[in-house]
């Protein structure tokens, strides 16, 4: 059986530090990996948009050395011709050694694995789990602070559809010390099943809360979403939630001097663009680690030791 990573809990927190250590391996010595996939393939089966995480796979393969393939939007594959997604998934399977795949149904890629011959890596799946926009995560908190415990942690916006939360929050109560934050309205709190599963099970602390500012000057780290226009069922709730929070250098005035900002980007309003020339944001960071912890799964999931 492949291995696939689903949800970031495939991966033991051993795996993780290991991951990140082999990011910064290659962060310091690229050249020592240009050839580590050669004959290798890559394919990007997104049934979903994105920017960041189908072109970082895509960058990573080829920066070691492999090729790509796939599609990026669902219609432009027998999917439209009805195929379902086991088949189209053990179709690819016949043609690449890795999967990276994205889908806007929660489950897709767990129940796509089922059909493959070789590794499936969840890109993102609904509004549930995105484990790689977690690795990218993880490895630009231990590059800013040095260290991936001991931290407040504050997650502000669309806490109940960002998958990117759901999976960070997971991640980060494996580690010692993490005190949660967590900053939404009412209607876009952090899901039962996670706090359950990730906080409560563990007895960790946390807090919720629907004003930023208060809560800002005890924050080490704060992780900005976008309200999830495309989860929502009505656009009239999107109106009225979707600029809840809009992060400004005037609300970082409160902040701590050592304070990191994160997003998964994209970004709609949620940081105004001023905040990007502060020390303090570390999201164009991400944007880059993004692809360097991608090297480091491909390679950790095709076997392959440099
Ligand atoms: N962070 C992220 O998943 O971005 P994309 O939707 O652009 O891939």
């Amino acid at each position: 059986m492949p291995r696939n990573i689903i949800d970031v809990v495939d991966l033991t927190v051993e795996e993780i530090d290991e991951l990140i250590a082999t990011a910064e391996d290659i962060i310091q010595n690229p050249a020592k990996y240009q050839e580590a996939c050669r004959h290798r393939q890559l394919a990007t089966l997104f049934f979903e948009p994105s920017t960041r995480t189908r072109l970082s796979f895509e960058s990573a393969m080829l920066a070691l050395g492999g090729s790509v393939l796939g599609f990026s939007e669902a219609n432009s594959s027998s999917t439209a011709k009805g195929e379902t997604v086991g088949d189209t998934v053990h179709t690819v399977s016949c043609y690449a050694d890795i999967i990276a795949m994205r889908h806007p149904k929660e489950g897709a890629p767990y129940a796509a694995a089922q059909f493959s011959e070789v590794p499936i890596i969840n890109a993102g799946d609904g509004g549930h789990n995105h484990p790689t926009q977690t690795l990218t995560d993880l490895l630009t908190i231990h590059r800013e602070k040095g260290r991936l415990n001991g931290f407040t942690v504050g997650f502000c916006g669309d806490l109940k559809f960002g998958r990117t939360v759901h999976s960070l929050v997971n991640a980060l109560s494996r580690y010692d010390g993490i005190r949660f934050v967590l900053v939404s309205p009412a209607e876009l709190k952090l899901p039962r099943y996670v706090k359950e599963e990730a906080l409560k099970k563990r007895n960790l602390p946390y807090v919720q809360t629907t004003d930023l500012d208060s809560v800002m000057p005890e924050l080490d780290l704060l992780y900005m979403t976008r309200v999830q226009k495309e989860r929502f069922f009505n656009e009239e709730d999107y109106l009225r939630l979707k600029d809840s929070y809009i992060l400004t250098p005037e609300k970082l005035e409160r902040a701590k001097a050592d304070l990191s900002i994160l997003h998964p980007l994209p970004r709609v309003n949620e940081i105004a663009v001023a905040v990007d020339r502060d020390p303090r944001a570390a999201y164009w960071k991400q944007v880059k680690n993004g692809k360097f912890i991608r090297m480091a799964l491909i390679l950790k999931l095709l076997d392959i030791h440099v």
